[in-house]
């Protein structure tokens, strides 16, 4: 059996790279007032379809759908902020101090073709700022919390870039300008970009194609369409930035792929990631709440890509060693046994860690084993250790041995 395409194992010792990673994002989190929200795997389909947009490619193309015994459908959930909105409502959440700040991490699924960072089962780290106001300060607050995480994992070659796509006032009127641009140029577009003129012309903009470039960087700019307010609040944004110390990119072409989004949108890029290189997208969506039924809630956010952000540091070095073991237990004999399982408990007790070996074996081939594992120190139990309530306690660096008693080993061990 193998498992699922797209899917892959996570093993020891990556996993402890995984949980650093996690726990320095609650930590950092946590500091800036951000509350863990816990959601489920799967949904209404229609939740995805309403919020991510039933032209986007996650929702017509990548989605896991199916409809269950009861007839309805549901759907692996592709990203988390539909969830938080839909939690958000269906909760109470307005009734809170707002703004919410939650933040979430767990596996995705999208039906993408598999490629170095681009998985069909991938894990990201979530949050969103919900409610309060749609003041430039929380969109500056919440992408310095990015990047602070990112710093202190000591991630490198981190770039970040933002634009500002309007609001239903005057996003609308860009997008019209920019198909009757799209359309004078038709002919010299491909397939993919002649459909999407049509149904999203701002993900044309997305197009990586060599042969458009040229035409696309011709096309009118969002910056110079924006109404009074979205020029405002983008200036507000970028004020934000500077005052925290955080560097930017301006990029007019990131559109994004959800259709949810309002005003500025941003994606952070690292280093060591080839052509799947964003490791964090996100932005405004002040309209979402309202459309999925809630009351008008401003609301901001971005989700990184966890499964990119452990390449990068892997790249970059940052391996974790394997898992620790700081005393293997060599035992010979059933009356020994008892005393092993109990020393076994205590050592782990006082935090350290222990492998004993289910079945007895020879010393010889215990400490090997030991060795192998690379543990730190055996503790050979013998009827005669037992006897005497004296231990040998070998350093397997440099095969020295002494003699303690219990108490004495545990001193031994925290005096290291
Ligand atoms: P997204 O850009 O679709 O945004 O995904 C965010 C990040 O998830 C990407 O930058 C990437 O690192 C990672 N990612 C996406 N698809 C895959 C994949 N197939 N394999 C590995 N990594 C992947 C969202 O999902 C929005 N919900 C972000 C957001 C939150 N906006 C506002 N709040």
């Amino acid at each position: 059996m193998q498992a699922i395409k797209g899917t892959r194992d996570l093993l020891p010792p990556e996993t402890a790279l995984w949980n650093r990673v996690e726990q320095t994002a609650q930590e950092v989190f946590t500091s800036y007032g951000f509350g863990e929200i816990r959601l489920p795997i799967f949904e209404a389909t229609d939740l995805f379809a309403r919020s991510i947009g039933l032209e986007t490619d996650v929702v017509s193309k990548e989605m896991y759908t199916f409809v269950d015994r009861d007839e309805t459908s549901v759907s692996l959930r592709p990203e988390a902020t539909a969830s938080v909105c839909r939690a958000y409502i269906e909760d109470g959440m307005q009734q809170l101090p707002q703004p919410v700040k939650l933040y979430t991490i767990g596996p995705m699924f999208r039906r993408e073709r598999p490629q170095k960072g681009r998985y069909r089962q991938f894990y990201q780290i979530d949050a969103e700022v919900l409610g309060g106001s749609d003041a430039p300060g929380i969109d500056g607050e919440l992408i310095e919390m990015v990047m602070t995480f990112f710093e202190r994992l000591g991630l490198q070659g981190v770039q970040l870039e933002i634009n500002s796509i309007g609001d239903k006032e005057c996003r609308p009127k860009y997008v019209e300008l920019l198909r009757a641009e799209l359309r004078k140029v038709k002919d010299k577009l491909g397939p993919d970009s002649q459909r999407r003129m049509e149904t999203n012309p701002l993900r044309v903009l997305d197009s990586k194609l060599e042969n458009e470039q040229k035409l696309i960087e011709g096309m009118p700019h969002i910056a110079d369409h924006l109404c009074e307010g979205c020029a405002e609040n983008y200036l507000g944004v970028k004020r934000e930035l500077e005052l925290r110390g955080v560097k930017y990119g301006e990029n007019w072409r990131l559109v994004r792929g959800l259709d949810y989004y309002s005003r500025t949108t941003f994606e952070i890029t690292a280093k060591g990631l080839g052509s799947q290189n964003a490791v964090c997208g996100g932005g405004r969506y002040d309209g979402l709440m309202e459309l999925l039924g809630g009351p008008p809630t401003q609301a901001t956010g971005f989700a990184i890509g966890e499964d990119r952000l452990i390449l990068s540091l892997q790249e970059i070095g940052k391996t974790p060693a394997p898992p620790r073991r700081d005393v293997y237990i060599a035992w010979m004999g059933t009356r020994v046994y008892a005393t092993a399982i109990r020393a076994a408990k205590s050592l782990r007790a006082a935090g350290f860690s222990v492998e004993l070996p289910p079945i007895e074996q020879k010393f010889g081939k215990a400490l090997g084993q030991a060795d192998k594992l690379g543990a730190r120190y055996a503790l050979i139990l013998g009827d005669n250790e037992v006897s005497s309530g004296e231990w040998t306690v070998k350093t397997l660096a440099d095969g020295t041995q002494q003699k303690l008693t219990e108490p004495q080993l545990l001193d031994f061990l925290r005096k290291l």
